[in-house]
């Protein structure tokens, strides 16, 4: 039985390494064939396999689950394990690393340190006046639909997208990005946390955080997660506005 053979593909990808004297970005291009169901994830992990071990791009869960493997691809920030090969009907792919995040080789970056950063700036953690939980008491009832806006927002699995496709975080490098914003939101719902309005002010009240935003809508467009990023950074602008 003779088995059909799939289109040859070409992935061109941006190879430099920042850490390397004699390193200057320059593209390689790798052709392979296609095989059912290939996703970007699978023909990376062959040409480092078969062609290229030194092909350096960042993975954990093959399943959109751990954000770690985010590029560009063709011009756009996506995750490399949920982008299938058969959606790019030209057979032509090019690859470069994220940009706003520090280079570590080829395509793979340091999102850990910038979410970090981001996270401490934005105090990303339940403030509660101070008062210790009394661990003997039932838990304090959490109205439904305030659970589930809660959880909507803490869907975001972090893999930077949305700060590598927005405009003004590429101009302006302090800016705290779609997800610190989104990670304000998610505190600001959640009944647990004490701080007012004003003291979110404090922290985001600027133009590297709510005022910055140019409402560009290409965070939303690439979140893997689609989470309503636009609809969120609206809400807190109109509620801090007041206090400017
Ligand atoms: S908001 Fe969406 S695009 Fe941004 S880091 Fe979270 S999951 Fe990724
Ligand atoms: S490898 Fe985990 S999101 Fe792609």
């Amino acid at each position: 039985m003779s088995v059909e053979k799939g289109r040859e593909i070409t992935i061109s990808v941006l190879k430099f390494n920042p850490r390397s004297k004699v390193s200057k970005p320059h593209y390689v291009d790798y052709k392979l064939e296609e095989t059912p169901g290939m996703t970007l994830f699978i023909a990376l992990m062959k040409i480092r396999e078969e062609m290229d071990a030194d092909l350096s791009f960042d993975f954990v869960c093959r399943a959109g689950i751990c954000g770690s493997c985010g590029m560009v691809v063709n011009g756009k920030p996506a995750l490399a394990c949920r982008t299938l090969i058969a959606n790019y009907p030209e057979g032509k792919l090019t690859l470069l690393p994220m940009p706003a995040f520090e280079l570590i080789k080829d395509l793979s970056i340091n999102t850990g340190k910038w979410m970090d950063d981001m996270s401490k700036k934005v105090e990303s953690w339940i403030v509660s006046n101070g008062e210790e939980t009394d661990i003997s008491k039932m838990e304090e009832r959490v109205d439904p639909d305030i659970a589930d806006q809660t959880f909507e927002l803490d869907r975001c699995i972090e893999c930077g997208i949305c700060v590598a496709s927005c405009g003004t975080k590429l101009m302006r490098p302090d800016f705290i990005g779609p997800v610190g914003l989104n990670r304000v939101a998610r505190f600001e719902v959640d009944p647990h946390d004490t701080r007012t309005a004003e003291d979110f002010y404090e922290l985001i009240g600027d133009d590297d955080g709510i005022f910055g935003c140019m409402s560009l809508l290409a965070c939303e467009d690439h979140c893997p997660k689609h989470l309503p990023l636009q609809n969120k950074i609206a809400y807190l602008r109109r509620k801090l506005v007041a206090l400017r």
